[in-house]
């Protein structure tokens, strides 16, 4: 069983990657810490809040944490995930509130207290991460691992050059990649063929109060058609840590551009021979098909509970 920490800012896709790792037999979600990101810090910091209740997800801590940026302004998506975060879907307003510390202590506390063990999976601009390595390096040891949906060795998103979850906290991003540890960096050359088409799509449709969650979250964040459709981009973070073998990995040099004037937030990736010692494994393939079955076999779990 492997403990994690998600850090994240549901969020369509955050939605559904929660989802995998509450029905995942292999995995065990110790906390859940929210960020300011494609929405507002109070609506994602709702969303986990209601998503720990729907999901069944136990007494675990959900901590709020930044709001927004180390050092400019803040940029949303909430232009991809609606004004709720959730596009379509609905869930009820949670009952139980957040915790009472914020969410950078509860990362540095909860590596602290298990040394080598807990996993930190960073779904959403990496703010919180930067902080938690700034207030205690020693997470860097402590983690077992960091695993983050964000960058690309090839083009952007959210503009030519940047995926969102970089462009939103270049300056936090940079201090992660240069923190010590060996990031394993799913980034938008896998996580673009994560596609919710209308066969996945129908695998979901028998699934129950889930699939009604599901359906409308996934339905609202792109059209799905026979080949092409919305991209479930924070569930390859968790499905990576469920089943490296999932995902081809490449060790890589990442720098964080923060000063281009047409590239800030972009992850310039370099897979060449190299004089430095790699930082990161970037993900260049996902095994699709695999994908899809251990994703609707944990929500096949999920909604037999
Ligand atoms: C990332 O940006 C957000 O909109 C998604 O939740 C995901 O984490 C994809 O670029
Ligand atoms: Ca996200």
């Amino acid at each position: 069983m492997t403990k994690i920490l998600i850090d994240c800012d549901p969020g369509i896709d955050d939605a559904m990657a929660l989802a995998l790792a509450a029905g995942a037999p292999g995995l065990e979600v110790v906390a859940v810490t929210t960020v300011g990101g494609n929405a507002d810090l109070a609506v994602t910091t709702r969303n986990a809040l209601a998503l720990r209740e729907f999901l069944d997800l136990g007494d675990i801590p959900v901590a709020p944490g930044s709001p927004g940026a180390l050092l400019h302004p803040v940029v949303r998506a909430d232009h991809v995930h609606g004004p709720t975060g959730l596009g379509a879907a609905v869930l009820p307003e949670p009952v139980r509130a957040a915790a009472d510390g914020h969410a950078v202590d509860v990362i540095i506390d909860t590596l602290r207290a298990a040394p080598g063990e807990v996993t930190l999976v960073a779904i959403g601009p990496l703010t919180n991460i930067a902080l938690a390595v700034r207030k205690e390096p020693r997470v860097v040891e402590w983690a077992r691992d960091l695993v983050i949906m964000g960058g690309s060795a090839t083009r952007g998103n959210h503009n030519p050059a940047a995926e969102f979850n970089m462009l939103a906290d270049p300056e936090a991003a940079a201090i992660v990649f240069r923190s010590g540890w060996t990031v394993k960096m799913l980034g938008l050359d896998v996580t673009l063929t994560a596609v919710v088409t209308s066969a996945v799509l129908d695998r979901m449709r028998p699934l129950g109060r889930l699939a009604e969650f599901l359906i409308p979250a996934a339905t609202s964040y792109g059209v799905v058609t026979a080949d092409g459709g919305p991209t479930i981009h924070d569930a390859c973070a968790v499905a990576y840590v469920l089943d490296p073998a999932l995902v081809t990995m490449t060790p890589a040099v990442v720098d964080v551009e923060i000063r281009g004037e047409h590239t800030r937030g972009m992850t310039v990736v370099d897979f060449r021979p190299m004089d430095r010692v790699p930082n990161a494994l970037v993900g260049t393939h996902l095994d699709v098909d695999r994908f899809w079955d251990t994703m609707l076999d944990a929500y096949g779990r999920l909604a037999e509970r």
